[in-house]
């Protein structure tokens, strides 16, 4: 990472502690790695981008079904679906310090200039020699009930996939749906990742939003491309810098066991470019191994449908609109940073000060607005915090596109002013506009 990437990198973190967007996990216990908690800013966008998608791909179509699977299965769900036997990452470990590393991970050109050259294959950290590269399963092993045995081992789900697959029958039998159409489901997944880092990107306890669109087996290069628009346009509808998306081919070595195709959309991220989201044409090997089928009425015949996946991550999708958001506007005395979101992504709205703290005439005004503003658009903040330059910064790094000040002109006039964040510039309305001039906004 280039220092200005490490920089940025640096920013973003810090303002997502400072603001209340996200907070290391555990932390008053010095921490636990892999594990991040969302404040009140980061659930509400996390929220936001959950809705919007279950809005996109579930509530304004006709061929999709949600489902909320539990995230406790059966462990012959993942046995049948390869988990048990081929979700694993190659792992080495130092045999002097026993730190452990992904042996994909391992770059002999970041390996420290004494131990480079000296031992090729030293542990990055110490020198020491490294153990053989075994297989390391990801998943996380549980207990379920009181018996400690192994017929009690559970397994904390590594995909929300699983969940819609083995629903699949319920879904058939509720609602008849006829071929092409899909499950979704957003939760909670977990894997046990062996090097977790870069902030929130590599995490052992993460959210996905995935789809399983089934469809029968010839269509399935036109649903994968018909897909692959769609994953395009959410990024673009939900204000990513498409200029840093790309789309890679994935080669087959490198698939799932499951995958007969994938496409993977990388992001260039400060710490470089990764995998944001994933397409798979996933064929029937799910279904199939469940021994689930579908009875197909027009032609009479029993088939197992063939499947293409999406899947999004949403703490990836956090972590690249940070990235993509994060502004810094030097046109002033002192640098103004502030995430650029898009309005209806945005965790909160607009605020609502009043110009001064201790004048409770200015205060039982700006009340009022604040209540108006609350009962029609929910996302909105009472600030009253230090002075209104303090205040406009606040806003500003949580990205807040409107704040509306009352001062002594709106006891006479009913105006109040409204500054944009991406400008800094101010406007005076009245305040029966707000709530209309928002909402143009917002459309
Ligand atoms: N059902 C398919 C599946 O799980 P995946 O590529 O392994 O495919 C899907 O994961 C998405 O989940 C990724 O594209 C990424 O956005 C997110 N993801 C995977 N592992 C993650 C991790 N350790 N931390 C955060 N997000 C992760």
């Amino acid at each position: 990472m280039d220092k200005e990437n490490t920089n940025l990198m640096e920013k973003i973190i810090s303002l997502c502690k400072r603001r209340g967007f996200v907070y290391p996990g555990s932390e008053i216990y010095g921490g636990l790695a892999g594990t991040w908690d969302y404040g009140p800013f980061g659930v509400a966008l996390k929220n936001n981008i959950k809705n919007l998608w279950w809005k996109t791909f579930v509530e304004s179509r006709e061929d999709m079904y949600g489902v909320d699977a539990a995230i406790l299965m059966n462990s012959n769900v993942w046995k049948a679906s390869g988990h048990v036997d081929t979700f694993t990452d190659p792992l080495v470990e130092c045999i002097k310090c026993k730190k452990r590393f992904r042996a994909d991970q391992l770059d002999p050109t970041l390996l420290p200039p004494l131990i480079k050259g000296r031992v090729e294959e030293g542990c990055p950290d110490c020198g020491g020699k490294m153990s053989e590269e075994r297989k390391f399963n990801m998943m996380f092993k549980t207990q379920i009930g009181a018996v400690e045995d192994s017929s009690a081992t559970i397994y904390l789900r590594p995909e929300t996939a699983q969940g819609m697959f083995v629903n699949f029958k319920n879904i058939i039998d509720s609602f008849h749906p006829k071929l092409p159409f899909g499950l979704a489901q957003i939760g909670k997944a977990f894997r046990n990742e062996i090097t977790p880092r870069d902030f929130i990107f590599r995490i052992r306890e993460f959210e996905q939003m995935e789809i399983e669109y089934f469809i029968k087996k010839d269509d399935w290069e036109k649903y994968f491309e018909y897909w692959r628009g769609e994953m395009m346009q959410w990024m673009e509808a939900i204000g990513l810098d498409m200029n840093h998306v790309h789309e890679l081919e994935v080669a087959k070595e490198d698939r799932a066991h499951y995958s007969s195709r994938t496409i993977d959309f990388y992001f260039d991220f400060p710490f470089g470019s990764k995998e944001l989201y994933g397409l798979a044409y996933r064929t029937d090997f799910d279904l199939k191994n469940h021994g689930l089928s579908y009875q197909d009425e027009e032609s009479g015949t029993k088939l197992v449908p063939h499947v293409v996946e999406p899947t999004f991550g949403v703490d990836r999708t956090v972590l690249a609109l940070m990235a993509s958001v994060y502004k810094e506007d030097a046109s002033g005395e002192e640098v103004r940073s502030y995430l650029a979101f898009k309005p209806s992504i945005a965790p909160v709205i607009c605020a609502v000060s009043p110009l001064l703290k201790n004048k409770p005439e200015l205060r039982d005004y700006a009340h009022i607005v604040y209540r108006m503003l609350k009962d029609e658009f929910g996302r909105v903040m009472w600030d009253d915090n230090g002075n209104i330059g303090k205040r406009y910064r606040r806003q500003d790094e949580i990205g807040t596109p409107w704040c509306i000040v009352i001062d002594f002109d709106t006891l006479t006039d009913d105006s109040v002013t409204i500054r944009d964040r991406d400008t800094g510039e101010q406007e005076r309305i009245k305040k029966e506009e707000i709530v209309n001039y928002i909402k143009e906004k917002l459309n």
